[in-house]
Formats: C-alpha cells, structure tokens, sequence
C-alpha cells in the first residue's frame, strides 16, 4: 500500500485531520524528549474513540505496517516512538492516543474514576481533587505522562511507598487487541474474579499487546495539611535506617526521595537557587514529604531529632513545598539542559535493587561511570531501592550499560523498576528472567499478536552477550 493511499485509509476512520503526514507535522512523534530515541514514521494516526483504535489496528493489519503506541512521549527507553534503521522491519504509523482524554463516572464514594488513555496524571489529578480525592499516583511528567503510558510502563514514582505501582491502581481495563476486538471492562468492580485479569495483563507489557484506551482508576483521599523536608544524612546506610524509620513510624508517609550530592548541585544551578541546607560531597539528601488530614510536621520532625541526619529544612506552606519539591522535580529537565553541553543526549538507567544493596549499587555505577569518563547523577525513590542512574558525555553506553545491569543483577535487582524495557534494555532481560520465563512471554505476545505488528522491538528479549558471540544483534 503506497504512504498516500494508506493515509486515505486511515483518514476515513479518524478524519484526514487527524492523520498528519507532512514532516513538520510528524517530527515531534518521532523523536522522544531526551533526544536519545528516534525514528521515522510513515504518518501519525490520532483516533478519537476506542472503535476508530479498533478499525486503526485492522487497516494497519491489512496494510502490513506496525504500530508505535504513544501518548505522553515521556518514555525514557526508547518504547512509544518509531524504531530505527535495521530494527524498522516495516513501515510504522504512530498512534497517538492523546485525543482519548475524556474523564467519566468519577464516583466518590468508589473512590474511583474512568480516564481514556491520554489523560493526562495532571488532569486525573485535578480530576480527583475535584471531588475532594487525590491520585495514588504522582511524578513529575505529570503535566505530559498519560495514564494509558503510566499503564503500559507500570510507572512509579514518588507515592509508590504508600499506595503502590500504577499497576495496583487499575481497577478496570479497556483494550483493543491487534485483530480489532475490545476486551476488559471498565466496572471497577473492587472484588472480580472470572478468570485473567487484564489489568495485570497489561500493566507493564509496553504497548505490545494490546492498545489500552481507557482505565477504571482507584482515587485515594485528599490530604490537606503536607510537609516537605530536605535532610542531609551522613551516608547512605544512614539514609536508609531513617528511611526505615519513618515507614515504621510516621503513618502519613507519603515520598521518600534520594538526591545524589552532585545531582543536587545540578539542579540547583539549573534553577539559579542554592539548596537550603549544606551537603557535603559524601552525604546523602532525602526529600521526604508527608500527608494527612491533621498537621503531620511534629511527626515527622520528631523522627528526624536523632542521629543520622546532619540537617534539615522544613516547609509546609505550599510556596515553600513548590520551592523545595523543585530541587527534586526539576532534576529530569536539570540532566536534560546540562546534556546539550556534552553533545550527546543523556544515558538514563532505571534500576531497584534490596534496600541493603543501595550502596554497594551507588559504588558500582560511581565506578562504572568513572571508568567510561562520564559523570553520573544519580537520583531516585529510595524506598524501593530505585535508583535513575543518569549519565552526562557518555562515551561507550553499552560497556556502561553492561558493566551496571550485570552488577544490579549480581545484587539481587531489576534492569528496570519503573521505566520499563523498551528497546533500550532488551539485550539483559536475561539477566533477571529464565529463558522458560521469556518463551512463556514471547508465546502470550503471539498468541494476543500474532502478526508482531504491536510495537515491534520492544519487550523482545535476546541475550545481548550471546547474540553479540553469534554476530546477530549488536
Ligand atoms: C523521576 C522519573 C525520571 O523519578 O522517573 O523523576
Ligand atoms: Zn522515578
């Protein structure tokens, strides 16, 4: 099928609007926001509701071209924008889901609503607050992630000690397969069990399953009174028992956040601020945030009166709070402005290792970033040992990758906690999943795909090193 006519065929599902074939137009879908993933297209399809998704996948089909689901494009693996060179083994088209922003049935006393999936985590946010609830989830793409993103990545961030993974918010499901049909079910039912659970399906499966369209969503309460803390603590075995501490003993805990002393002073140069207390090179920052209905600040400073933290700054008014979460939410935009520097994009490595594997994870990528001459700023979400291993003038990041997942896997960790695989890490899935795991995958992606037309690449585990030994794949 020519570019010409295939755009025709889609345009009379969605409306010629809404297919853009002109580069300019397409340029933006095709690149992610770090600038690391590219590639081309042959056009971007923006359907309007869940049956136009429907008939989009069947001409896709038909027309023998694959599909790049993509909503937010704040992916950092490189997942939700057109592969590259050898790896496009066909034409893709784009499916930008951002037009299925719709928000419908918020029930507050379910403690739920329904998001199409390119609501944004902002407005699902202003949603909620709405009626007096908050999102259980929250980060700092909000303003661009999307539900149905945060869905197919099984996203994280800062409120994951409390409330779990977006995974655990998803009380229904709707999705398009491949060939066209819709399963789940928007319900929301709190308590359903007739067989698989397609949240759990596709929760983390990146877009190569199915199209998600729409999620029946948990809501958590609002907490009006919040307090914000920077703290220094000497080390990283001293973060970590008072990280230990404040779970065991602060019940309105709601973020737990490391900040690496370089990558501190990175975003308080980026932001023109000096951070409110001194942080000596060796120390370890937490920002720790708690909510409740009552004012949890006596709490919280009660904890933090002890040894093992060399200073704090407190807020709890919210200009104060937005002052200091900045040091932390600003930290992606921080690393992606100093990278047009160095010349090359930012190297990022999403991690989680046990608690008591943190430190020796920071000494291992300290060491690994040494060797490859790169400097490391390393930030994350301390309570489930995620690290962001961000790398700035990386020269080799395939050594560097390498020599940091094998020694996260050596530890006990994960390739990725909450970035997902994407194509950025499929050379070491191995590491953390039995061959037997990944042929159980690979044989539920062809039996829901069997074309392979769903985001091809992605999530396709190979053994880098043996693959490499063979003269394969790179
Ligand atoms: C964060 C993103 C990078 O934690 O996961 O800011
Ligand atoms: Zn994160």
């Amino acid at each position: 099928m020519t570019p010409r006519s295939l755009a025709q065929t889609l345009g009379s599902v969605v409306g010629d609007d809404h297919v853009l074939v002109d580069d300019d137009l397409r340029r933006g879908f095709e690149t992610d926001w770090t600038g690391r993933w590219s590639g081309p297209s042959a056009l971007v399809v923006r359907p309007g509701a869940t049956h136009e998704v429907a008939e989009v996948l069947i001409r896709c089909a038909a027309a023998g071209v694959d599909v790049i689901p993509q909503a937010g494009n704040t992916g950092l693996v490189g997942g939700s924008v057109p592969r590259a060179g050898d790896q496009a083994r066909r034409p893709a088209v784009v499916l930008s889901l951002r037009r299925l922003n719709a928000i419908a049935d918020v029930d507050a006393a379910a403690m739920q609503l329904t998001a199409g999936a390119g609501t944004t985590i902002a407005d699902w946010q202003a949603a909620a607050r709405a009626v007096g609830l908050d999102t259980p989830i929250d980060f700092a793409a909000r303003d661009s992630a999307t539900v149905g993103g945060a869905i197919a990545t099984n996203a994280g961030g800062s409120r994951v000690l409390r409330y779990g993974t977006m995974r655990q918010q998803v009380v229904g499901i709707e999705a398009v397969l491949a060939d066209g049909r819709v399963v789940g079910s928007l319900t929301g039912l709190p308590k359903e069990t007739v067989g698989l659970h397609w949240p759990s399906i596709l929760a983390g499966s990146e877009g190569t399953l199915a199209i998600v369209t729409a999620a029946r969503l948990r809501l958590v309460p609002h907490f009006d009174h919040v307090v914000t803390a920077m703290i220094s603590t000497p080390t990283v075995g001293a973060a970590i028992e008072l990280a230990g501490r404040l779970r065991r003993r602060v019940t309105s805990l709601d973020a737990i956040e490391i900040i690496q002393p370089e990558a501190l002073r990175l975003v308080a140069a980026h932001l023109g601020r000096t951070p409110p207390i001194g942080v000596a090179d060796d120390a370890t920052v937490l920002l720790v945030e708690c909510a409740d209905h009552a004012d949890p600040t006596d709490e919280l400073l009660a904890e933090l009166d002890g040894p093992g933290v060399t200073a704090t700054a407190v807020a709890t008014d919210a200009p104060h709070r937005v002052a200091l979460v900045a040091f932390r939410d600003r930290l992606t935009e921080a690393i992606n402005a100093a990278s047009v520097d160095t010349g090359t994009p930012p190297f990022k490595l999403d991690v989680a290792v046990p608690l008591g594997a943190v430190e020796p994870l920071l000494d291992l990528a300290g060491d690994a970033a040494r060797s490859d001459g790169c400097t490391l700023i390393a930030f994350g979400h301390l309570a489930e040992g995620n690290l962001h291993l961000n790398h700035l003038g990386v020269r080799d990041p395939d050594a560097l990758a390498d020599r940091v997942l094998r020694g996260v896997a050596d530890l006990g960790g994960t390739i990725s906690a909450e970035h997902g695989v994407g194509v950025a890490k499929t050379g070491w899935m191995h590491l953390v999943r039995t061959d037997d795991d990944l042929a159980a995958q690979a044989a539920i992606k062809s039996a829901l795909d069997p074309l392979g037309m769903l985001n091809p690449g992605v999530l396709r585990a190979h053994d880098r090193r043996r693959s490499t030994a063979a003269g394969q794949v790179p």
